[in-house]
Order: structure tokens, then C-alpha cells, then sequence
């Protein structure tokens, strides 16, 4: 696979490809010359683009591939599946052996009394299902005021018309959301903190901020808090240490739920199947899941309901009105079993705390070179923020695109790195070994040198 395709067909599927609506695309944009990139094969943690070339999944995917690609385990157990029961619905009293064995197992890898598990396809879906299930929680227990939800500035909850509503407002300039149901708090960033603050001092800001908010909308008109334990398409974004755990406790206090959106972080990326009580700490009354539930292999998402909330939903009278025609579609729980039982088996977990640390140990060192501001994350996810200046963290213009001249640059010499306005975010397949980790950490290093001599050369610097 390392040698160039015989039968280069990109030109062809780029013609075909003027029909695909590209998501969080600049239309236009695409239409340039090599505007686009066709990726036609994946093996571990590489990908193939159909020229041939070989790249390093940078991004496993898009944060989702973490048992790496091309697992012959995962697609028997699909192909399997479909000649068993190819689709069948979890609709009314319907179920099927594998939704019920994905839903059981769930139960028990999450965290405390989170046993209640409703499928969807996508982590907008789980986070859209998590915030109807409690709208209807409180309408039932007689507080149909309490709906509006807090999120945070950098927050990245999804596309949907609710989950973009939840998500930091720059991801959706000039386009609508119901965005009337939701109230932002500050970003929880260290690195843009307020001068002269420090970590401690930070992080009480951000939760004296969260009191006094709540108490100016009232809480009896606040149904949940969501927030992801570390924030990912946001910016790598971790929060002062103890933040989460008193976020929780403020919200325990006030009678808010609190709903954990481990589309990223769940099933191995920080080390821990969930990141929120085996990293965090917190005990959320939900928790959303899905990305690296499946690893990508299938779309399936889940919402983890605590029995209190489903105790409720469940009484006598009451009816879960909310259904989707793949929820708990059997090729996809099949999908999601056989990736459990790699992660399971191949102590991937174990595998992140020591590879995972490593990784992040050698990003970090990254912050030496001279446009690197910031580099930071945890684990298998991680972020490098550049500066034009470091002594004032002055940001570069946006018409410098730095962020997108690392990406390309990295991309040239073999790695897929996302770049994110002044940024990039890695989030690679958790299977990386030491050699491949060096060989990004080379790579990083030598694109973002290069791209500091550009800069010079463009009196940009
Ligand atoms: C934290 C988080 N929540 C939710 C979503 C939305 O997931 P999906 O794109 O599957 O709808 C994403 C996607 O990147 C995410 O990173």
C-alpha cells in the first residue's frame, strides 16, 4: 500500500464529490485546486489517500478511530450481525440480543447508578436526548419551569438545532439555534485566564460566576449544566484543577443536573473508560457518549440516564416519547460489542496511561519552539496554541491561517494534524507505540520550525 496507486481515480471522485455537502465546509473553498483530500484505505494508524500517499492518523479520524483502523474483528462482527438480524427496531416493546447486551454492558462500565442507556447515532443525538429526557423529567416532577441549560463558552456539544445551541456561539455565525434555552459561562482555559489570576484563584472566578449566574436566572429555572471534561473541538480546553468537582457540587446544591459529554473523552482517550469519575471525580446524572463507542466503526451514540431520572420516567402513566428509526440498530451494537471487547482485552486503558502520558509529556516540550504558546491536554488529546509573541500571548491575525500552515506542513511530511483557527488538536488512535509518538513529535517539531521561517521571510514575525 505504499506505493502509489496504479489506478489513481481522484480526479474522478473529486468530480462526484461536487455533489457532497461537506460538514463545517467553506463551500466555495472547496472548489479550488487541491482544496479537497480523498482518503481511500486505513490500516492501524495510518491512513492511505487514493494517490497513495501514507499519512499518520493524526485525529483517529475525527477524534472517534481509537482502537485504530482496519480491525478485521469489527467488520466480521457487522457482517455477521447483518446476516443474523440485519435491522429490526428497540420501538415499543421491540428488542433484539444485541441492543440488549450494548445496553447491559454500558450499564455496567458506567459510573455509579448510571444504568439506563438510550441509543442514538451521533453525540449531537445523545446530548439532544439528554436535555429532552430532563425537560420532561422536570415537567413531570412538577417543575416545568426549569429548562434553560448552562454551557460554556469553547464548548463543543454538536450540530443539531439544540446541540449547536449548547455550543460555544462562534460555531454557528449567522445561522440559527435555540440558543433562547441556553446560558453561557465563561471558558474554563488556563492559558487566556485573566492576568495576575492564578490556577486557584481561576478556578474560584469561574465558580463564583456560576453561582452568582444561577442565582440571577434562578434555579428553579435551570434544568442542567453540560460540559465536557475536557473541552475538545473547543481547544483542548482543561479546566483548573477542582473545577469539575465543585461545578458538581454547586449544581448538587441548587437541584441541577448535571450531564458529562464524553462523546471524546469516554472508552480510553484519557486513560479511563469514562473520564468523569475515574479522571474527574464527579458522579454526572448523565453521561453522553459515542464517538469512541463503536470507535467509529458504525454511527451509534448512547445517553446514560441515572435511575433517579429514570425511575421518573418510568412510573406508571409516563411514556418515553422520543424514538429514532436506528436506535439500537443491531449492525451498529455489534459494532460497539466486538470494540469494547479490544479495548477490553488489549488493556487499552493500561496502554493510554503509560503511551498516552508519554505523549503528552513529549507535546508539552514542544512549548519551547517560539511561536508555541501554549501546548496542552492530557493523554491522547492534546492542543498547541501558536503566538506571535509569547511574553504577551498576542495571537497571530486570523489572515495568517497558522493553524493551517502547521496542518499542511505536518501533512506534507506524512501526519494529518487538525488545525483549529490559532491552533492544532491531535487526538490519534490510542494504540500508538513510542516510535510512532517520536515520529509526530519530529514531525511537529520540524513543521512548525519550518513554518516560523516562513513567517520570517514574510516579515509576519
Ligand atoms: C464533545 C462532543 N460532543 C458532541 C459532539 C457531536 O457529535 P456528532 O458529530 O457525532 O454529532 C462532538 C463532535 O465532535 C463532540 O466533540
Amino acid at each position: 500500500m505504499n506505493e502509489p496507486l496504479l489506478n489513481d481515480r481522484t480526479d474522478a471522485i473529486l468530480d462526484q464529490d461536487k455533489h457532497l455537502v461537506h460538514s463545517f465546509s467553506e463551500p466555495h473553498a472547496l472548489k479550488a485546486p487541491g482544496g479537497r483530500m480523498v482518503i481511500s484505505e486505513a490500516e492501524g494508524a495510518y491512513v492511505y489517500t487514493e494517490k497513495g500517499e501514507r499519512l499518520l492518523d493524526g485525529m483517529a479520524g475525527l477524534w472517534c478511530v481509537n482502537i485504530g483502523h482496519g480491525r478485521r474483528e469489527i467488520s466480521s462482527a457487522i457482517a455477521e450481525q447483518l446476516n443474523t438480524l440485519d435491522y429490526f427496531s428497540t420501538f415499543y416493546n421491540l428488542t433484539h440480543p444485541v441492543a440488549a447486551e450494548l445496553a447491559e454492558k454500558i450499564a455496567t462500565l458506567a459510573p455509579g447508578n448510571l444504568s439506563n442507556v438510550y441509543f442514538g447515532n451521533s453525540g449531537s443525538v445523545a446530548n439532544d436526548s439528554a436535555v429532552r429526557t430532563l425537560h420532561y423529567y422536570f415537567n413531570r416532577t412538577g417543575q416545568p419551569r426549569k429548562k434553560k441549560i448552562l454551557s460554556r463558552i469553547d464548548a463543543y456539544h454538536g450540530s443539531t438545532h439544540l446541540a449547536i445551541a449548547m455550543t460555544s456561539p462562534d460555531n454557528r455565525v449567522g445561522w440559527d439555534s435555540a440558543e433562547e434555552l441556553v446560558h453561557f459561562l465563561s471558558s474554563p482555559g488556563t492559558y487566556r485566564r485573566p492576568d495576575g489570576m492564578s490556577e486557584a484563584q481561576f478556578c474560584d472566578f469561574l465558580i463564583d460566576e456560576m453561582v452568582r449566574d444561577i442565582e440571577k436566572i434562578g434555579a428553579e429555572r435551570i434544568a442542567c449544566f453540560i460540559a465536557e471534561p475536557i473541552m475538545g473541538a473547543g481547544g483542548v480546553v482543561v479546566p483548573p484543577a477542582g473545577y469539575h468537582e465543585r461545578a458538581a457540587a454547586v449544581c448538587k446544591q441548587y437541584e441541577i443536573k448535571t450531564i458529562s459529554d464524553e462523546v471524546v473523552t469516554a472508552f480510553g482517550r484519557l486513560g479511563a473508560m469514562f473520564a468523569s469519575k475515574e479522571v474527574f471525580n464527579i458522579q454526572p446524572d448523565i453521561i453522553c457518549t459515542a464517538k469512541g463507542l463503536s470507535s467509529g466503526y458504525q454511527p451509534i451514540s448512547a445517553t446514560i440516564l441515572s435511575d433517579e431520572i429514570f425511575d421518573v420516567v418510568a412510573e406508571p402513566g409516563s411514556r418515553f416519547m422520543h424514538g429514532m428509526t436506528y436506535s439500537g440498530h443491531p449492525a451498529c451494537c455489534a459494532a460497539a460489542l466486538a470494540n469494547i471487547a479490544i479495548l477490553e482485552n488489549e488493556r487499552i486503558c493500561d496502554h493510554v496511561n503509560d503511551a498516552g502520558r508519554y505523549f503528552e509529556q513529549s507535546l508539552k516540550g514542544l512549548s519551547d519552539l517560539d511561536i508555541v504558546g501554549d501546548a496542552r491536554g492530557s493523554h491522547f488529546m492534546m492542543g498547541i496554541e501558536f503566538v506571535s509573541n509569547k511574553q504577551t500571548k498576542q495571537a497571530f491575525a486570523k489572515e495568517v491561517f497558522i493553524g493551517q500552515r502547521v496542518a499542511q506542513k505536518a501533512q506534507a511530511l506524512g501526519l494529518i494534524v487538525r488545525p483549529l483557527g490559532h491552533m492544532i488538536v491531535l487526538s490519534p488512535p490510542l494504540i500508538l507505540d513510542r516510535t510512532q509518538i517520536d515520529e509526530i513529535t519530529r514531525t511537529l517539531q520540524q513543521s512548525i520550525v519550518s513554518v516560523t521561517e516562513d513567517l520570517h521571510l514574510e516579515k509576519l514575525l
